[in-house]
């Protein structure tokens, strides 16, 4: 199953991910191994669910988590409307019947939380896209990324435009070193699980750059009308009121450190 054909069957689903980002989750999960587990959690109506299951292997299960109730949609859209979670229950039943993978995908019609009790083994891919506010998207990275085991993978959606992923982020991952930072398509961050043993060698402080950069940017964007521009070396930010030039990138050591020089 090639990627094109994958996005073929998905982009005329409604949602958010990107072709460029598609294209990253196909990869993840064809790289799944034989017997291997995904799981999604927020799948909308199918447009995500699709490009896994045509990029999985036939013998990779994938586990789509939604509980359909209409909540927290969206950044606009958190308290439950049911009707409109029904509607999105049946978009998305009708949409992987069409792209073909009905049978491909196994739909556990509840919240994340419930629905780690009904969930058994290591996940070897976790994309994660469910609810968007702080706590239970901090809740998602944690206990289900409990879940993935050395080697394993996590890619997390909106990770660097909504700031309850943002910060959910960076309180879920940053103090556990295990999670190494690998790259993003966008919004869309990747992580490997890497234990202390297979990281012997890294330099730990060169994690997540890429990160801190995007989290750097943000804090001087909240904490004042500036607007900001980055480019993957040095940025600078301009205003008529402030000059303010974000990141720096300092060699200490063999390591790189990441200071925001406020001037
Ligand atoms: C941004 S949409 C997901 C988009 C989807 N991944 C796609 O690419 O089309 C967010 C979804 O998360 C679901 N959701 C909200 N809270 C959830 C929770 N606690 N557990 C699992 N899913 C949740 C919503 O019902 C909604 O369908």
């Amino acid at each position: 199953m090639s990627f094109a054909a994958a996005w073929e069957a998905a982009c005329d689903v409604e949602g958010w991910l990107t072709e460029a980002q598609a294209r990253r989750l196909f990869a993840a999960a064809g790289a799944v191994p034989p017997g291997g587990q995904i799981v999604e959690i927020g799948s909308f109506r199918g447009r995500s669910a699709i490009v896994l299951a045509r990029g999985a292997r036939a013998d990779v299960e994938v586990v789509c988590i939604d509980p359909h109730a209409g909540s927290d949609r969206g950044p606009q859209e958190i308290a439950a409307q049911p009707a409109l979670g029904e509607a999105d229950l049946a978009a998305f039943r009708r949409n992987l019947e069409r792209a073909g993978v009905s049978d491909r995908v196994r739909h556990l019609r509840d919240f994340s939380t419930m629905a780690l009790r009904r969930f058994d083994g290591p996940v070897d891919l976790l994309f994660v896209d469910g609810a968007h506010r702080f706590r239970p998207a901090r809740a998602d990275l944690v206990r289900w990324g409990a879940r993935v085991p050395d080697g394993g993978r996590m890619l997390v959606h909106d990770a660097f435009s909504s700031i309850g992923v943002t910060l959910a982020l960076l309180t879920a991952t940053v103090p556990r070193p295990s999670w190494r930072y690998v790259g993003r398509e966008g919004s869309l961050a990747a992580y490997v699980r890497a234990s202390p043993a297979r990281r012997l060698g890294e330099t730990r402080c060169s994690t997540g750059t890429d990160f801190a950069i995007r989290i750097a940017a943000k804090a001087a964007l909240l904490s004042g009308d500036i607007s900001v521009s980055l480019s993957s070396s040095t940025s600078s930010c301009a205003s008529p009121a402030i000059r303010l030039k974000v990141v720096e990138r300092q060699r200490r050591s063999g390591c790189n450190t990441w200071t925001v020089p406020n001037r």
